[in-house]
């Protein structure tokens, strides 16, 4: 048999044979992209993904900085990786480790590598570089220079052209895409790190975004597309143009299915917006619209820029323009000196909001950011209380609104299959953002990709069971 020696590729002056990378994604939907557009330019220079550290030959983190958390798993997996390196965990004289097999390369990349890269690089001997939020397409370049010799190296400087323009890459091979419309945020809420991390506000031309959109449907089998910003209803702000505007004409677009878009500030919430939901026949039916606090005195403090009142108001638009909507929220426990009242008026607006998830997290004091600065009365047991309460309480409001589910029938884009007690089970998601497991009709059904009909049989606060109707193939038109 005929041995075949695998090509390299010539990047400048120095040769590229296959190699493997592995990364590590923490944070939101944004670094989740950021991830696949380094992928995407990495496939160009022969790196293909590994899902094991041990085989790889360039590790990179993608991390996140919103809340402590974040940061600590980070600073542990990364420390791991210095035995990739030969690195021992403390130096004992005479005793000498082996040099590892073969050169890795360990990379940090995102948010805490954008305000920290430079700490990281002295602290953490395996790190050869650091890079920023804002120098993702120069990617190539710097593994370029790490494979050329050089190491302990920072890249986070921002991008001070006016425009935002970029091309979106996709590498999942999935009928979903993630489509970056503006970088960014301007608000600094007073608790929040990602102004910080991320820089200024800056948004893609409507009509850029528009033939990039077209180009994904029409060319890359794209149905489903995600419209992304850390603050996505401010877009096109600077240009006079607007996210109800984009919406309307990515509406026109044949061969979408489905737009969504996250996440959005009440502040921004505009009657446009609201008609596009009314109007929007791709829109989906879900809206995340994080509101963090009920109490209007915290939301003061978080300068959040906006009332309960405001806030409830907001829903009760949205309800009317599309009854079918389904408003999913944020929520931030113990902000610092929260009075008990205050938080039990945010035990108050879930009753009033109806929302049908949250997410919640306890107050985690950032440096840098206003909030940090505040002297603060509560301590980590009573965020902890406060966090469980939150959490109970939407659980048993959630699982109310769930069980009106039932008897009802959902189109669903299949994801994935899965194993459930022994039991093969298919997942999608409604159009309104909701899990739906189903059974296969035979056990050799193949749904991946698929839109079905399922009606809903049983539902909990936290997963929702049916039973398929229809399956409509890959394609709805
Ligand atoms: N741009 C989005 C979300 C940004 S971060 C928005 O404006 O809503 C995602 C969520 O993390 C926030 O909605 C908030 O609930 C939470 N978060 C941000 N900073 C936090 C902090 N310091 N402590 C706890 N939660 C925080
Ligand atoms: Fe953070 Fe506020 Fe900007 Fe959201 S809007 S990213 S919470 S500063
Ligand atoms: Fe985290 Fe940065 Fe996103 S801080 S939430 S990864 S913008």
């Amino acid at each position: 048999m005929q041995e075949t020696t695998p090509a390299t590729v010539k990047v400048g002056e120095l040769e590229f044979p296959p190699r493997k990378v592995w990364m590590k994604t923490y944070g939101c939907q944004m670094n989740y992209h950021d991830s696949e557009r380094i992928m995407s330019h990495l496939s160009g220079m022969n790196f293909t993904k590994t899902e094991e550290q041990n085989d790889a030959d360039l590790v990179i983190f993608n991390t996140c900085a919103v809340r402590d958390l974040a940061n600590q798993k980070f600073y542990s997996h990364l420390g791991e990786t210095q035995k990739l390196k030969g690195i021992p965990k403390r130096h004992v004289p005479g005793v000498v480790v082996p040099a590892p097999a073969k050169k890795v390369i360990v990379a940090a990349g995102g948010c805490i590598a954008q305000t920290e890269g430079k700490e990281l690089l002295s602290k953490y001997k395996q790190l050869d570089f650091a890079f920023g939020t804002d120098v993702i397409d120069n990617i190539g370049e710097m593994v370029y220079r790490a494979y050329a010799g050089e190491t302990k190296f920072a890249v986070t400087s921002w991008d001070r052209s006016e425009n935002y323009s970029i091309e979106t890459k996709i590498t999942q091979g999935t009928p979903q895409a993630f489509v970056n419309i503006i970088k960014g945020c301007d608000k600094f809420c007073s608790y929040c790190i990602v102004p910080f991390t991320r820089g200024r506000e800056k948004s893609r031309r409507l009509a850029e975004v528009v033939k990039d959109v077209r180009r994904l449907v029409e060319y890359s089998g794209i149905q489903e597309v995600m419209l992304l910003g850390q603050n996505v209803n401010s877009f096109g702000k600077d240009n006079s143009e607007s996210l109800g505007q984009l919406i309307m004409e990515l509406d026109q677009i044949n061969g979408l299915n489905l737009l969504r878009y996250t996440t959005s500030h009440p502040y921004d919430v505009t009657d446009e917006l609201v008609e596009a939901h009314r109007v929007a026949k791709k829109l989906a039916n879900n809206l995340h619209l994080p509101v963090q606090s009920g109490s209007n005195t915290v939301l003061q403090r978080m300068l959040r820029e906006y009332t309960v009142d405001h806030y409830l108001s907001l829903l009760e638009k949205m309800r009317k323009a599309n009854p079918n909507i389904v408003i999913t929220s944020d929520i931030i426990a113990g902000f610092p000196n929260e009075t008990e009242e205050e938080h039990k008026d945010t035990l108050k607006l879930l009753d009033l909001a109806q929302f049908d998830n949250i997410y919640a997290y306890a107050y985690s004091s950032r440096k840098g950011t206003k909030s940090a600065r505040m002297s603060d009365v509560l301590t980590d047991d009573i965020r902890g209380r406060r966090l469980r309460e939150v959490m109970d309480k939407q659980l048993t409001i959630q699982a109310a609104i769930r069980n009106g589910m039932i008897g009802k029938t959902y189109r669903v884009l299949v994801e994935e299959k899965g194993l459930s007690k022994g039991v093969t089970k298919w997942t999608g998601r409604t159009s309104c953002m909701r899990l739906v497991h189903f059974e296969p009709q035979t056990p050799e059904s193949d749904y991946q990709w698929h839109w079905v009909d399922v009606e809903i049989t049983s539902a909990t606060a936290l997963s929702t069971q049916g039973k398929l109707i229809r399956d409509l193939g890959k394609n709805l038109q």
